[in-house]
């Protein structure tokens, strides 16, 4: 069918055409959010999951909802190697501007963050200083990072509320912020929500936020719900893969709908594609199975070469035999000592080879001594791709 009215939407971020299965958790960040603003106590929420179940796309619908309905928000993506400050510094000037409607108090809150970014940058190197305004010393300026973000967050949560709003930060990918960055934001908040200041956090992460959160602050659960964000249940996976076709008078045979979720397994982004590459092949409705096994093909060819190489090419030698000898061994999770037995070493010995895959964002461990993979259908793509020394 005709390649330009193709309704799917894969890609990182890319709003789906049916949002499906997410209704309940976006009323609760409404609930959540409103909340703060009305000064009563409140979680934000903490999404986490694997690559490619919808955390972005659900983050951003979240800040647009609250948006709409007035709550001034910024958001940001955490990049692997830069410092939190770094991130935060030209976000929250960003806040300050459009929570300062008077031009005094908009000088005071800008010098106030010069003077925060100075005294940061001693420490964090890569903070981007914006010296446009004369620094305003005695708040935020003492160079810890947890004090001065606390006193920070309290500025800008008395400006939001005395424009009868509430700030909220929109943070993606925390998995890559450091444990001890992460442990001042959280207790940064932990500040403003004890003093009723309209502030909150909405995070999103791969599934070692959770543990990264906890080991940081061990408060950090009371403060925020933590939510995982999961592929979708067959009836929930049939609605993002069908409706979009059916609004452009477009059916699926109940077996294209049954290959498309055996393939994809309910993972978003896999439907994404799936869908688009159905709708590529089959020449008129209805998608008939023969149509899903070819966009099956096409689909893997696809990821093979662009959504699973771009994450495989990152890695090391060591690291990729590691994952090989994940891969060999089926689906997972798997045991860390099962792992080092194929590849014929000691645990301790790959240990480091384990621990950089997982600030690499690569693998996690789901429990004490486990490991899997952060990309679902990664165990797959090892194994067509990388053959294995006879
Ligand atoms: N609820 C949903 N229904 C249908 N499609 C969805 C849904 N959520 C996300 N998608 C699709 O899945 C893809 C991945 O979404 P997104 O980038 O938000 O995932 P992610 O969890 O942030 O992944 P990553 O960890 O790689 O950043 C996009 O193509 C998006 O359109
Ligand atoms: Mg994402």
């Amino acid at each position: 069918m005709d390649p330009r009215l193709n309704p799917y939407a894969p890609g990182a971020g890319a709003r789906p055409p049916e949002l499906a299965g997410r209704d309940l958790l976006l009323e609760r960040a409404a609930i959540a959010l409103d909340r703060v603003r009305a000064g009563r106590a409140a979680r934000g929420l903490m999404l986490y999951g694997l690559r490619g179940v919808g955390k972005t796309v659900l983050l951003n619908e979240i800040r647009l909802q609250a948006e709409s309905r007035g709550i001034v928000s910024v958001s940001m993506e955490a990049p692997e190697q830069r410092s939190l400050p770094a991130l935060l510094v030209p976000a929250l000037r960003q806040a300050l501007l459009r929570l300062s409607r008077l031009e005094s108090f908009r000088t005071r809150a800008l010098g106030i963050l010069a003077a925060f970014s100075k005294a940061l940058k001693v420490k964090y190197a890569d903070v981007e200083l914006n010296l446009d305004v004369a620094p305003v010393l005695g708040v935020a300026d003492s160079g810890d990072l947890e004090r001065d973000l606390t006193e920070l967050l309290l500025e800008i949560g008395a400006a939001a509320k005395a424009g009868g709003t509430a700030f909220a930060m929109f943070i993606d990918e925390l998995q890559y912020v450091r444990e001890e960055q992460l442990g001042a934001l959280i207790a940064a908040l932990h500040q403003t929500s004890q003093t009723q200041t309209p502030v909150a956090i909405m995070g999103a992460g791969l599934p070692q936020l959770l543990g990264l959160a906890g080991r940081a602050k061990s408060y950090a659960e009371r403060l925020f719900e933590f939510v995982e964000i999961d592929k979708l249940p067959p009836e929930d996976a049939r609605l993002a893969l069908c409706l979009p076709a059916e609004k452009a008078g477009v059916r699926f045979e109940d077996d294209a709908v049954a290959e498309v979720l055996a393939q994809t397994e309910g993972y978003p982004y896999f439907l994404q594609e799936w869908g688009k590459h159905c709708w590529d092949v089959a020449r008129a409705s209805p998608v008939t199975s023969a149509d899903a096994e070819t966009a099956t093909e096409r689909a893997i060819a696809d990821l093979d070469a662009s959504f699973f190489r771009v994450r495989f090419d990152r890695l090391t030698p060591q690291q990729k035999a590691y994952l090989r000898a994940m891969a060999e061994l089926g689906g997972g999770p798997y045991r860390s000592g099962d792992v080092a037995d194929r590849l014929g070493r000691d645990v301790t010995a790959v240990a480091p080879t384990r621990a950089a895959l997982i600030a690499k964002g690569m693998v996690y461990s789901p429990g004490h001594g486990d490991i899997a993979f952060t990309v679902p259908l990664f165990d797959g793509f090892m194994r067509r791709s990388v053959t294995l020394p006879s």
